[in-house]
C-alpha cells in the first residue's frame, strides 16, 4: 500500500517544480507537465491495481482436483523431556491450515501421562481452524534412538510429512508455502534449514568432505541438504529409512546420537539423484540451545558426512543454489 502513497507526494513536489519552471522555456514546461501527468497515471494505475487485487482475486486456491492423500500433511514432532515446548509446538502447528494430524515421537521410558495427552488434545482442538479437528497421536518407542523420528507409520493418511523439532516454530504462512513447494516436487525434501557438504583436498591430493554450517551456505548460497528439524518429505522415505537403508547407518546414528537428518538427506539424494529445495521462511528456535551449539558439533557432522559417503561407496548428495520464495512477497521480477 505504501507504493500507492508515494507518487501523489512526488506529484506535489513536481507541481512546485513545474511552477518554478513556469518562467523558463515553454518546451521545459511541456516536459514537466508530461512528467507530472505520467506520475498521476502511474499512481492511479497502482492504486487501482491494488484495489483490484484485494477485491477480485481469490486468497485461497482450490485444491479440489487433488486426491485426499495429497491435500494435507501430517506433522511429526520429535520431542524429549520438554513438555512445555511440546505444548507450545502443538498449539502453534494445530492452527495451520491443512494439517491432518500431529504425531508426537515419544522416546522416554515412561509413556506420556493421560494429563499430558488430554492437555495437548485440548490445545489442538481449541486452535484447529475451519471446523477441522487435528488428531494428536503418540508414537511410543521402547528404545531411545534418533532413528525413532523416521520410523515407518503405516496408518498415515497423507503423503506429505512435515518433520519438526519441538523447539522450532515458524509461521503458518511459511508452512503453507513450503507445502505448496513440496506438492510441486513430491520426491524432494523441502525445508527451511539448508546445509552443504564441501570437498577439500589435503596437500598430498587426498579428497575429503566437510560439513558446511549455516554461514557457509549464507556466504555461498549453495547447499545440498535440508535439515529435518523443519522439512517436508514424502512418507515413503520413512519406510525406506526404517526397512531398506543399510542397518549400518541406523546403528551409526544410534551409537553416535547424531546425524539422523544427514542420513535422511543421503537416502533421499540416493533415491532421486536430485538436490533438495530450500524454502525462504523465518524460523524461530525456542527453548535452550540444543546439540548444534556444542563446540565439536561441526567436526562430528563432518565425520558423519565422510562415514556415510564411505558406506554408500560414493557421494549421493547433489548441490544446488535454488531457493524458493513466495511470488507474493517478491515485488520485482
Ligand atoms: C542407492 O540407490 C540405488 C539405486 O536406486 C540402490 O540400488 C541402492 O541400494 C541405494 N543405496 C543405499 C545405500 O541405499
Amino acid at each position: 500500500m505504501k507504493g500507492g502513497v508515494i507518487p501523489p507526494a512526488g506529484g506535489r513536489r513536481m507541481t512546485q517544480r513545474a511552477r518554478l519552471l513556469l518562467w523558463s522555456s515553454p518546451a521545459r514546461l511541456l516536459k514537466a507537465k508530461l512528467l507530472l501527468a505520467s506520475c498521476v497515471v502511474f499512481a492511479v494505475v497502482l492504486i487501482m491495481g491494488l484495489a483490484f487485487s484485494a477485491a477480485i482475486w481469490p486468497h485461497h486456491f482450490p485444491v479440489d482436483g487433488q486426491p485426499q492423500a495429497r491435500r494435507g500433511y501430517t506433522i511429526l514432532i520429535n520431542t524429549f523431556k520438554r513438555n512445555d515446548l511440546l505444548k507450545q509446538s502443538v498449539e502453534h502447528f494445530a492452527s495451520c491450515s491443512r494439517v491432518d494430524s500431529i504425531h508426537i515421537i515419544w522416546s522416554e521410558a515412561d509413556p506420556p501421562s493421560d494429563f499430558l495427552l488430554a492437555c495437548l488434545r485440548r490445545v489442538a482442538h481449541r486452535n484447529s481452524r475451519d471446523g477441522r479437528i487435528v488428531e494428536i497421536e503418540f508414537d511410543l518407542n521402547a528404545e531411545d534412538s534418533l532413528n525413532n523420528r523416521f520410523k515407518d507409520i503405516p496408518e498415515l493418511k497423507t503423503d506429505a510429512v512435515l518433520s519438526v523439532d519441538d523447539d522450532v516454530l515458524f509461521p503458518c504462512a511459511s508452512v503453507d508455502f513450503a507445502f505448496g513447494v513440496w506438492q510441486s516436487a513430491p520426491a524432494a525434501m523441502v525445508g527451511f534449514v539448508p546445509r552443504m557438504h564441501w570437498l577439500y583436498r589435503t596437500s598430498d591430493g587426498e579428497e575429503y568432505y566437510k560439513y558446511g554450517g549455516w554461514w557457509t551456505v549464507w556466504w555461498t548460497g549453495t547447499y545440498s541438504m535440508v535439515l529435518t528439524k523443519a522439512a517436508f518429505f514424502h512418507r515413503k522415505y520413512l519406510g525406506l529409512y526404517t526397512n531398506h537403508m543399510p542397518a549400518a547407518i541406523r546403528d551409526y546414528v544410534t551409537k553416535n546420537r547424531n546425524c539422523e537428518d544427514i542420513a535422511m538427506s543421503f537416502l533421499v539424494a540416493n533415491e532421486t539423484a536430485s538436490p533438495p529445495v530450500w524454502v525462504k521462511g523465518a524460523i524461530r528456535e525456542v527453548g535452550s540451545s540444543g546439540i548444534s551449539s556444542l563446540g565439536s558439533h561441526n567436526e562430528r557432522r563432518s565425520q558423519c558426512v565422510k562415514d556415510f559417503a564411505a558406506l554408500y561407496g560414493r557421494m549421493p548428495l547433489v548441490a544446488t543454489t535454488v531457493k524458493a520464495i513466495d511470488g507474493r512477497r517478491s515485488w520485482l521480477w
